[in-house]
C-alpha cells in the first residue's frame, strides 16, 4: 500500500475572545494508506472535527501541511482544491445535510453531477449506490420522509457515489440509537471495503472505531496511536 493521505506538523488557531488565540490542533501528524480505514476518538472539544475540516480542505491549517498523493493542499489553486474536494473526497456528518427539496435519489446523484458527468450515468450510478445502503425502495423520497438512520445511509451512499479516495466522517451515527448506528456501521464499512476507499472516521462508539484498521486519540492537540483496549 501507498500513503494517500498525510497531516505534517498540522497547527490550527483559532481566534479567541479579544484579540486572544486558541491553539486547537498544536502538532498533529498522520499518515493514510489508501484503502486503510484510521478511527479517531477523543473528548469532545479536543478538535476533531477541525482536523477533518483541514483533512478534506474546507479549512486550511495555521501551520504544518497536508497531502493527498503527496500533493500539498498549500500549492493548489482555489479551483484545485474545489475540484479536490469534489472528486476525491467525501464528507459524512453528524447531521446529514441532505437538500429537502430533493428526493433520496436526486441528492445522491448531485455530486456526480457537480463533477460534470451525464445525467444518465448519473442516475444509474446514485440508484445503485441507493441499493447498496438498502434504501433503493426510498428512491423518490424526500428527506423529511426518511427516518433518522435512512437519512444517514443516504449521506452515505452521496458521500461514496463519485468513488471518493478518502472517506471523512464525523460521528456519521452520533444520532442514532444502537440498531441504526450497527446498520449503518455494517453499510459504512462494507462499502469503503468495496470500493477500497480510505477512511478516516470519527466517533465515540468503541465498537465502531474497533472495527478501523488503527485507532488514534486526538489528545492536547495532537495524534496518538492507542492500544484498542484503551478506546473508551
Ligand atoms: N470556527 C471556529 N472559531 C473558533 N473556535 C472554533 C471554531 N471551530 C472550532 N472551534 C473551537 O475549537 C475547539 C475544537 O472544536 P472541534 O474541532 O469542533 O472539536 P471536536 O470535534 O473534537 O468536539 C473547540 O474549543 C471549539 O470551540
Ligand atoms: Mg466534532
Amino acid at each position: 500500500m501507498s500513503v494517500l493521505l498525510e497531516a505534517r506538523g498540522v497547527r490550527k488557531n483559532f481566534r479567541g475572545d479579544g484579540n486572544s488565540v486558541v491553539p486547537v490542533l498544536t502538532d498533529v501528524n498522520l499518515t493514510v494508506e489508501g484503502g486503510e480505514a484510521v478511527a479517531i476518538v477523543g473528548a469532545s472539544g479536543a478538535g476533531k472535527s477541525t482536523l477533518l475540516h483541514l483533512l478534506g480542505a474546507l479549512d486550511a491549517p495555521t501551520g504544518g501541511d497536508i497531502l493527498l498523493d503527496g500533493v500539498s493542499y498549500a500549492t493548489l489553486t482555489g479551483d484545485e482544491r474545489d475540484e479536490l474536494r469534489n472528486r476525491r473526497v467525501g464528507f459524512v456528518f453528524q447531521f446529514h445535510h441532505l437538500l429537502r427539496e430533493f428526493t433520496a435519489l436526486e441528492n445522491v446523484m448531485m455530486p456526480l453531477l457537480i463533477a460534470g458527468c451525464p445525467e444518465g450515468s448519473a442516475r444509474d450510478r446514485a440508484a445503485r449506490l441507493l441499493g447498496a445502503v438498502d434504501l433503493g425502495a426510498r428512491a423518490t423520497h424526500r428527506p423529511p420522509q426518511l427516518s433518522g438512520g435512512e437519512q444517514q445511509r443516504c449521506a452515505v451512499a452521496r458521500a461514496m457515489v463519485h468513488t471518493p479516495s478518502v472517506l471523512l466522517a464525523d460521528e456519521p451515527s452520533g444520532n442514532l440509537d444502537a440498531f441504526h448506528s450497527d446498520q449503518l456501521h455494517d453499510l459504512l464499512f462494507a462499502l469503503v471495503r468495496e470500493l477500497e476507499t480510505s477512511l478516516v472516521l470519527v466517533t465515540h462508539n468503541r465498537p465502531l472505531a474497533e472495527r478501523a484498521d488503527r485507532v488514534l486519540q486526538l489528545d492536547k492537540g495532537a495524534l496518538l496511536e492507542i492500544g484498542r483496549e484503551a478506546v473508551h
